[in-house]
């Protein structure tokens, strides 16, 4: 789907199908509706008379009318209350018609859009929301079935605003657009793709290719030069798996980069057992997806660099599979970090936090004017927020505030999390520095007071996307399955760093 933005009117949509937007409430607040229900005998109006249609967020009319209006095929969506067309409903407004797109096979598509306003939403807002809506509502992953039969999108889609004046800045917008959805989507490719295709190896070969096709640095530390750093808990970690752990190193320095260094850490197991602490098998099922910090922390920085955004960013990921063997490592046993601290094992299924705790340990040479870590860290999370939004941790309130900030502009979630100094308390080992798992007891917390020992004196925010990197149910434009959540997050955080 290729996007142009072009100023049409209502008689002359150009397009084999036309997207009609229509507010809740009055049929008369409805510009473009209100236009085209002329050249459509009332029948717009009638809809809404007739109570067939309330213009309802994500509500849809398909109509398909007679020889003599100039376009072949109409899709009619609601956009909700006019007061809150915020961002995120336009983004919806792309998502229902990302969605619907297949039922119409149709090869172009014009899609009307509503008046930017400038307290409100911006034209800039409006393309890059409804682009991002569309290409998140009408992506989908078949290349698993035997048979797959892709759906039959448009190869052209014309956004159209609501004023010549704003074609130039829906353009702009589309573009910024293009980009993010490409990395929550390639994201959720990630996340989707079985642990027997994503190995480590397999994730670094994807971050070596991003590298050279955007324009950013990688380089990927393998098995010796991950013992030489003594990262012992990504060692450990990796012992009861065939394949090898990989540690990658990105980099990407925009033009004009702002001097403040950036360093993001992803959680990469690309699946975990939980070890010889074991999984059952219900709580097994989605752990190919453990490595959805990871992917975020690469689209994000692809997507940095396909931005040319003006910073200095560093991503890590430390990588590798958490299995049973043999060789693998057990409760009990006591590992020496990067920092080298040690810490003794009560529960090998508490594994990403060891494999971060290396991460954040070197990321900390690199002394970053922020470092966030993403991850799928624990059960807690899902638990205390569901599918709604993420946990996050900060020990610094501005570096929190612009983590939420980017939140906002995402409509990605976040809720802060209490990193209290009594929590320190619950990790204590009696032999080893610190122990990897406490229990139940504030698990969530307590698994952020563990990382917390690992950041040095680092403006740090860990997020916690246990839950929320799958989706159970599924919305306008995002899709039952992985989510992706976390990309367009930290895309944001970037863009206004
Ligand atoms: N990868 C899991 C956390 C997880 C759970 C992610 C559900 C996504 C959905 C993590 O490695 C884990 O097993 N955490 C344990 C920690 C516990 C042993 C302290 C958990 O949360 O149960
Ligand atoms: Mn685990
Ligand atoms: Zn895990």
């Amino acid at each position: 789907m290729k996007f142009v933005s072009r100023h049409l009117t209502v008689e002359a949509p150009g397009s084999e199908l036309a997207v009609f937007y229509a507010f809740e409430g009055k049929f008369s607040a409805n510009t473009h509706l209100k236009d085209a229900d002329v050249w459509f005998d009332g029948y717009f109006s009638n809809l809404f008379s007739l109570e067939q249609f309330s213009g309802k967020a994500n509500e849809t009319a398909q109509v398909f009318p007679k020889d003599g209006i100039p376009v072949k095929k109409i899709l009619l969506v609601g956009l909700g209350k006019k007061s809150d067309l915020k961002p995120e409903a336009v983004r919806e407004y792309g998502g229902t018609i990302g969605k619907s797109l297949k039922d119409f096979k149709a090869e172009t598509c014009t899609v009307f859009l509503p008046e930017a306003k400038s307290s409100v939403i911006s034209a800039v807002q409006i393309g890059q929301t409804v682009t991002e809506g569309i290409l998140l509502g009408s992506h989908t992953i078949t290349e698993y079935k035997s048979d797959p039969k892709p759906d039959k999108l448009p190869t052209e889609i014309c956004l159209s605003p609501s004023a010549k004046g704003m074609v130039a800045a829906v353009d702009k917008g589309g573009a910024i657009g293009e980009i993010t959805a490409w990395a929550q989507n390639t994201t959720r490719e990630l996340v989707s793709q079985p642990a027997m295709f994503l190995t480590p190896t397999k994730l670094a070969k994807y971050a070596e290719q991003f590298a050279a096709e955007y324009g950013f640095k990688c380089k990927v530390l393998s098995t010796p030069d991950i013992k030489k750093l003594k990262m012992g808990c990504l060692l450990a970690v990796n012992a009861g798996s065939d394949q090898p752990p990989k540690f990658i190193v990105l980099e990407y320095v925009g033009p004009k980069a702002h001097k403040r260094k950036v360093c993001l850490v992803g959680k990469g197991i690309t699946f975990d057992s939980g070890g010889y602490s074991l999984k059952d098998a219900v709580n097994m099922l989605d752990m190919k997806g453990d490595m959805a910090g990871s992917a975020c922390v690469l689209t994000s920085i692809a997507a940095a660099a396909r931005l040319k955004l003006p910073v200095h960013v560093i991503g890590l990921i430390p990588t590798t599979e958490n299995l049973v063997s043999g060789k693998g490592y057990k409760p009990g046993d006591i590992l020496t970090s990067y920092n080298g601290k040690t810490i003794e094992i009560t529960n090998t299924d508490a594994e990403g936090r060891l494999i971060l705790a290396d991460g954040l340990g070197y990321a900390d040479t690199f002394k970053p004017d922020a470092l966030i870590d993403i991850a799928t860290l624990t059960g807690a999370a899902k638990i205390a927020l569901g599918y709604t939004g993420a946990a996050y941790f900060s020990n610094d309130d501005r570096l929190a505030k612009k983590v939420e900030n980017a939140a906002d502009t995402s409509c990605e979630k976040v809720w802060r999390m209490p990193l209290w100094e009594g929590y320190q308390e619950y990790i204590k080992s009696d032999l080893a520095d610190i122990k990897n798992s406490a229990g139940r007891a504030g698990s969530l917390c307590t698994s952020a007071a563990f990382l917390a020992n690992f950041v040095g004196n680092n403006k740090w925010v860990h997020i916690d996307i246990a839950g929320v990197d799958v989706d159970v149910k599924g919305g306008s434009y995002v899709k039952k399955g992985s989510s992706g959540l976390g990309a367009r997050l930290l895309i944001d955080f970037l863009r206004s760093w």
